[in-house]
């Protein structure tokens, strides 16, 4: 079941990077980005994979506060599985993907992965207390990436973690 999960979620944020390798143009700012050796095309889908995460993040508090448990497995599944990456991406360009990406951005990816697939697993059985602590874990989840890989995008994530530090 994990295994299943695990993999269900390479197909996911993967996907975006691998696209293509020519032209890579740093952007402004960037300091602990992977996205940024991707091709144009590729940053593009993976900024359209992460704000659909934002969105389905948004969209469960209220899901959660109403005891839409079930709303909650969908969108759960649908992030466990992602919706853009997936459909975005052959199977070379995967390949591509493992190959381009650093060991341990794929750990946080699975680990995301594992989080929303047992987020679903507890709503789509009625655990409000679980579905609570995967909703956190989750989002521990999508700090913990932006912050180590990210912090061009988020800058207020390396300034607290770098105590001091700020513009
Ligand atoms: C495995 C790593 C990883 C995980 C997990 C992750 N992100 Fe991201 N996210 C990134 C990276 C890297 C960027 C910055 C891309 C760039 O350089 O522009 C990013 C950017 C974003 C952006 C900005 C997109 C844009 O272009 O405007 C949003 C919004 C976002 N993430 C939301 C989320 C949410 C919500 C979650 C959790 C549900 C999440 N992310 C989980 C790696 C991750």
């Amino acid at each position: 079941m994990k295994r299943i999960i695990q993999l269900a979620f390479l197909v996911l944020l993967l996907p975006a990077l691998c696209q293509g390798e020519e032209n890579t143009q740093p952007r402004v700012g960037e300091t602990h980005s992977v996205i940024a050796s991707l091709s144009a095309e590729l940053q593009q889908l993976f900024s359209r994979e992460m704000l659909e995460l934002q969105k389905a993040m948004m969209a469960i508090v209220p899901l959660y506060v109403a005891g839409k448990l079930d709303d909650i497995a969908i969108i759960a599944a649908q992030m466990e599985s992602s919706y853009v990456l997936k459909q975005a991406l052959s199977e070379s360009q995967m390949h591509e993907l493992h190959a381009k990406l650093p060991d341990a951005f794929i750990e946080q990816d699975q680990q995301f992965h594992y989080l929303a697939g047992m987020l679903g697993h507890v709503a789509s059985r009625g655990k409000t207390e679980l579905v609570s602590f995967y909703i956190s874990k989750l989002g521990e989840s999508c700090v913990a990436c932006h912050t180590a890989y990210a912090t061009n995008r988020f800058p207020d994530l390396s300034s607290k973690r770098q105590a001091g530090h700020s513009h």
